[in-house]
C-alpha cells in the first residue's frame, strides 16, 4: 500500500575507492538517484541524498599492495577523485563523505557492540587459510590454487575463471597467496556471525508478502536466496585494514567491509544533519522515524546485502526503519563486453570530462535513455552519438532554437501576446498538461528511461506544433496569429526547461537562463503561462551541439587498444620445443635477404612475392603469407632473414626458393624478422 511519508532518505551505493567510477556506475546507481532526488526537490519534498565511498574491504588493500604505497594513499586518492567526477556529472548529494571518517568509526563499532552486548551474533572458531610467511588469513579472491574439476593451477578461492565454476577455498588443491605464491596452512580462528537463518520467516514475511511491488529483478533474487534458505554470515574478518572489532580478545580482526559499509550511509547522514542542524535538523529523524521513507539505489551485485543482510541488521538493532523500496538495476556492458575495472575496460568519468568537455547531460541522457532497468543493457558510442546528434540536437535542442530564434527575429527578443487560440492550439496545449501526470507516475515508480522518454515525446510535440503551423509562412499573411504560436512555443519551452531539469540540470539550467526564469517548480509543469506577455528574453545559444564522427572513432579506438593491451598481458608464450642437437640446428642454413623487390601475388590475399639479393649474385624467389600485414613498398630495401635451404614449393603457379622468417604475435599478427645493422644479403645467421 502506499504511504504517505513525511520525508525521504535517499542513499546510493558507497562506491570502492579503488580505482575511478565509470559509466557503468553512473547508469546503474547515482544517475537515476540523482533523477529522482532532483525531482522531489523539484516537488518541495524533504528529501537528503547520502554518498560517500566505501574505503574499506580487500579491494583497496590489493591496490595498495599491487603499487606499493599505503592503503591510505589508495583511497585519499580515490575519494577525492570519484568525489570530483560526481560533482562535475551534477550527482547532487547532500553528503559524500567516507568510512574512514571519525563520525563512521565510532557509529559502526558501537553498532557491532551492541548487538554483541544483546547476544544477537553466534560466536564461531573455523579453520582458515593463513600465510605462514606474511602471518596473514587470506580472503577468498587472496587466495589460488589448482581447481577441483578442471585442473587449471589458477583458480581464484571463490571461482575459477577457466571453467566457470564457484567454489569455497577449502576446494582448490595446493592452494597458495595469489600474491606471492607461498603456499597457505590452515589454522583456527574465531569470528563473530550475523544468524541470518533466524531472521528467516521475518525476511519471508517482509518481502515475499509486504513489498510485491520491489521491482521483479529485486524480488526474484529475493526470492531465489531466501528458497535457498539462509545461513548464518561472518561479520568479522581477519584483516589489517578496517574497523576494529570492539571486543577484548578480538585484536587483528577487523568488522567485514559489508557490515560496516551501508552503516556508512547512517553515518554520513548523522556528519551531514550535525554539520547544519538548521537545513538538516536532528539525523535521528531521517533514520529512526517511520513517517521516513528510506529508499536504497544500488546495483544489481549488491542486491542480498541491502535486502536481506543489512535488513536483518536493522532489525537486530531495534531503532532503525527499514527500506521501503531497493531499486537496483541490472548491469551495463560496453561495446559488447563487460565493464572492468581490474583491465581499465569502461568509459572512465574523469576522462570522458576531459575527451568530451561540457557533455555531461549528453551522457546523462544516453545512460538513462538506455538504462539497464530490467535487464542487462549495452553502451556503444554509436548509440551515443546517435541519440545526441539525432534527439538531444535535431528534436529537444532543434525545437528550442527555433522557438527563441523567431522570437528574436519577430519580436527582438521579447514575449508576444497570445491572441485567439484555436482548437489546434488547444490540443496541443492538452498533450503537454497530461506530461506531469505521467512524469509524476513514471518517476515515483523509479521508471526514468520512461520517464526521459515522455519529456522527449512533449519536446517532439513542440516541434510538430512549429513545423504544422508554419508561422514563417503565416507572418506573411497573418501576423497576429504568429504571436499567438510563438507565445505558446514559448510556454512549452519553459515547460521543457522544468521536465528535463532531473534529467538533463545542466541544459535546463542554461535554458533556465536563456527564458529569465527566476527558479523551477515542478508544479509549475503544464502551465500555460510561465512566460508573460512583454518579458525581454536575453539572446539564446544553441542548447547542444553535434558529436562528430572523429570523435566517436577516437572513443572506440581507445577501447579497442585496451582490449589488445589486456590480451597482449594475458598472452602466454607457446611452450618449448624438445630438446634438438646441434647439428640439426646446423642443418639449416639461415641467411640475410636484401630485398628488391617486393609484390602483391595475383589472385592471392594472402601471399606477397620477395625478390632477394642473396649474395649468389643470382635474384631468388620467395613467397611469404603475410600480404595481411605488409604493404609491399613499405618492405623494399630491408633486409630479411630466409632459411635458404628448404625445399621449393609452388604456390599459385610460382615457385618459392626458402622461407622468409616471421615472429607470431599473441594475437596471430606476423611480423618480419629483421637485422639491426647495416648487414650485406647472404651473410648467414647462426
Ligand atoms: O559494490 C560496491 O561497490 C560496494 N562498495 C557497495 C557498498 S554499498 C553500501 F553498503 F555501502
Ligand atoms: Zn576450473
Amino acid at each position: 500500500m502506499e504511504k504517505n511519508f513525511k520525508r525521504i532518505t535517499v542513499t546510493s551505493a558507497l562506491p570502492y575507492a579503488n580505482g575511478p567510477v565509470h559509466i557503468g556506475h553512473l547508469a546503474g546507481v547515482y544517475v537515476p538517484a540523482d533523477i529522482y532526488v532532483r525531482y522531489l526537490r523539484l516537488k518541495g519534498r524533504d528529501v537528503i541524498f547520502i554518498g560517500g565511498s566505501d574505503e574499506h574491504g580487500v579491494p583497496v588493500t590489493i591496490r595498495a599492495r599491487k603499487e606499493g604505497v599505503t592503503v591510505q594513499e589508495v583511497v585519499d586518492r580515490y575519494h577525492y577523485l570519484i568525489k570530483d567526477s560526481f560533482e562535475k556529472f551534477g550527482i547532487s548529494f547532500d553528503i559524500y563523505s567516507r568510512t574512514t571518517s571519525k563520525t563512521h568509526h565510532k557509529l559502526a563499532s558501537d553498532f557491532f557492540r551492541k548487538l554483541y552486548d544483546e547476544g544477537k551474533f553466534v560466536e564461531q572458531v573455523t579453520e582458515q587459510f593463513y600465510d605462514e610467511e606474511t602471518n596473514r588469513f587470506l580472503t577468498d579472491r587472496n587466495i589460488r590454487g589448482e581447481c577441483p574439476r578442471c585442473h587449471n593451477h589458477e583458480a581464484y578461492g571463490d571461482q575459477c575463471e577457466k571453467c566457470g565454476a564457484t567454489l569455497s577455498p577449502e576446494e582448490l588443491i595446493n592452494p597458495f597467496n595469489a600474491e606471492t605464491g607461498h603456499p597457505l596452512v590452515k589454522r583456527a580462528t574465531k569470528h563473530w556471525y550475523l544468524p541470518l537463518d533466524q531472521y528467516q520467516p521475518w525476511l519471508d514475511k517482509w518481502i515475499l508478502e509486504e513489498h510485491k511491488e520491489w521491482r521483479p529483478n529485486v524480488y526474484g533474487q529475493c526470492k531465489s536466496w531466501l528458497d535457498g534458505g539462509l545461513r548464518p554470515r561472518a561479520v568479522t574478518r581477519d584483516l589489517d585494514w578496517g574497523i576494529p572489532v570492539p571486543i577484548e580478545g578480538a585484536e587483528g580482526k577487523v568488522l567485514y567491509v559489508w557490515f560496516d559499509a551501508p552503516i556508512g550511509y547512517i553515518s554520513n547522514t548523522k556528519e551531514l544533519c550535525e554539520g547544519n542542524p538548521e537545513k538538516y535538523g536532528n539525523w535521528e529523524t531521517w533514520w529512526k522515524d517511520p513517517e521516513t521513507r528510506l529508499v536504497h539505489f544500488i546495483g544489481k551485485d549488491n542486491i542480498v546485502f541491502h535486502c536481506i543482510v543489512f535488513p536483518s541488521m536493522l532489525k537486530a538493532h531495534g531503532d532503525y526503519i527499514l527500506p521501503d523500496n531497493v531499486p537496483s538495476n541490472e548491469f551495463l556492458n560496453l561495446e559488447g563486453n563487460k565493464i572492468s575495472t581490474s583491465k581499465n575496460y569502461a568509459v572512465w568519468l574523469n576522462e570522458y570530462l576531459v575527451e568530451l568537455p561540457n557533455r555531461q547531460d549528453e551522457l546523462r541522457y544516453v545512460l538513462t535513455a538506455n538504462a539497464p532497468e530490467t535487464k542487462d543493457n549495452d553502451f556503444t558510442w554509436a548509440d551515443y552519438q546517435a541519440r545526441c546528434n539525432n534527439e538531444l540536437v535535431a528534436v529537444y535542442g532543434n525545437f528550442i532554437n527555433r522557438a527563441l530564434q523567431l522570437t528574436q527575429k519577430y519580436y527582438e527578443g521579447i514575449v508576444p501576446p497570445c491572441g485567439e487560440v484555436n482548437d489546434y492550439d488547444r490540443e496541443t496545449l492538452s498533450e503537454f498538461k497530461n506530461v506531469k501526470e505521467n512524469l509524476e507516475s513514471l518517476l515515483e515508480n523509479f521508471k526514468f528511461r520512461e520517464a526521459q522518454k515522455e519529456a522527449m515525446n512533449l519536446a517532439r510535440i513542440g516541434n510538430k506544433y512549429i513545423a504544422d503551423c508554419e508561422p514563417w509562412k503565416v507572418i506573411k499573411t497573418d501576423p497576429e496569429r504568429v504571436k499567438t504560436i510563438i507565445y505558446n512555443s514559448l510556454q512549452l519551452t519553459a515547460n521543457l526547461a522544468i521536465a528535463f531539469e532531473p534529467f538533463l540540470p545542466f541544459s535546463s539550467e542554461r535554458l533556465r537562463k536563456m527564458i529569465d526564469m527566476e527558479s523551477f517548480s515542478w508544479e509549475q509543469l503544464g502551465s500555460t503561462d510561465l512566460l508573460p506577455a512583454g518579458k525581454q528574453l536575453p539572446k539564446p545559444e544553441l542548447l547542444f551541439t553535434k558529436i562528430e564522427d572523429n570523435v566517436i572513432a577516437a572513443q572506440v579506438k581507445k577501447l579497442e587498444d585496451t582490449i589488445k593491451a589486456n590480451e597482449a598481458a594475458e598472452y602466454k608464450a607457446a611452450p618449448i620445443k624438445d630438446i634438438i642437437p646441434f647439428e640439426d640446428f646446423e642443418k639449416m642454413d639461415i641467411r640475410v635477404g636484401l630485398v628488391k623487390d617486393c609484390e602483391k601475388v595475383k589472385k592471392s590475399k594472402k601471399l606477397l612475392k620477395f625478390t632477394l639479393d642473396d649474395g649468389s649474385g643470382e635474384d631468388r624467389t620467395i613467397l611469404s603469407g603475410i600480404a595481411q600485414w605488409y604493404e609491399p613498398e613499405r618492405l623494399i630495401g630491408k633486409r630479411v632473414l630466409f632459411i635458404a635451404n628448404l625445399a621449393p614449393r609452388k604456390m599459385m603457379g610460382e615457385e618459392s626458393c626458402g622461407m622468409i622468417l616471421s615472429a607470431v604475435n599473441y594475437n596471430g599478427d606476423l611480423s618480419v624478422t629483421t637485422t639491426l645493422d647495416d648487414v650485406k644479403g647472404g651473410s648467414q645467421v647462426g
